[in-house]
């Protein structure tokens, strides 16, 4: 089974990136399930059912979310309706939508987990390692995969190796920088950063002038998304239908031309 995680996507540059590289990405890696973070795609924070539904077309099959989750107020209209998306099992408010999802995917039950990272982080309710220790007693599903919203590397790295062998890959998202540090751990795919999807010349996808301002000045500033050409991210990992264990975990990194 291949499946394909998107990095955080931001703004309307990053659901364009996805839109425009998804197709070709599904046929040329054979993809059966995609995985995307959907936390940013609305202006940089948060969702709208709009956009959810957009983001489904675009061929998204389950969509996690992170600390932006409840940025719109709208998605508490659509999120108990929203059978695409989990929301990180350990943030508070915990009473809205789903945090495990499981869908049957060429015969095989997958469950995705959506968990958050405790350091710099707020409104978490319990660590990721205890929260998933808990839910592996009652995940009933062949493969499991965990997007890990978090800010820390060290707090992902050691997430994948406490659960090596017991789910079938870690994602990590947050940060929107992709990391090198791809590997397989006992049959766990785990990697500490996506990346994202969104635009290229930016701060974390946000306005370079208005960032670098607000760091020059500590002046409030608005929440302003960067436009122009835009970066893909994500990474390909590879289960054997055999044993349920990834064998292979490919980052994906699809620059603007020229860059
Ligand atoms: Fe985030």
């Amino acid at each position: 089974m291949n499946i394909l995680f998107i990095g955080d996507i931001v703004g309307s540059v990053g659901r364009e990136m996805v839109r425009s590289h998804l197709p070709l990405l599904t046929s040329r890696y054979q993809i059966d399930l995609v995985v995307a973070n959907g936390e940013n795609a609305a202006h940089g924070k948060g969702i709208t059912r709009r956009i959810y539904h957009q983001l489904i077309g675009y061929g998204i099959d389950v969509m996690t979310m992170g600390n932006h989750t409840f940025a719109k107020s709208d998605l508490y209209n659509f999120i108990d309706e929203a059978d695409r998306m989990v929301r990180p099992m350990n943030m508070a408010p915990t009473e809205y939508g789903r945090s495990v999802l499981v869908r049957e995917v060429k015969g095989k039950r997958v469950a995705v987990v959506n968990l958050c990272g405790e350091i710099f982080m707020h409104d978490i309710t319990d660590s990721p390692f205890r929260c998933m220790e808990e839910a592996l007693k009652h995940i009933d599903a062949d493969i499991v995969l965990v997007d890990l919203h978090a800010e820390a590397t060290s707090e992902k790295i050691a997430f994948a190796y406490a659960f090596a062998g017991r789910i079938s890959a870690v994602v990590g998202t947050h940060t929107h920088v992709q990391t090198a540090d791809e590997r397989i751990v006992n049959g766990t795919a785990a990697i500490s950063d996506l990346g994202m999807c969104g635009a290229y010349t930016s701060v974390l996808g946000r306005d370079v002038d208005e960032i670098v301002t607000r760091f020059m000045t500590d002046a409030k500033t608005r929440y302003t998304i960067a436009e122009g050409p835009g970066i893909f991210c994500g990474a390909v990992v590879r289960i054997d239908d055999e044993t349920n264990r990834a064998y292979s975990i490919e980052r994906i990194q699809i620059r603007p031309q020229g860059e």
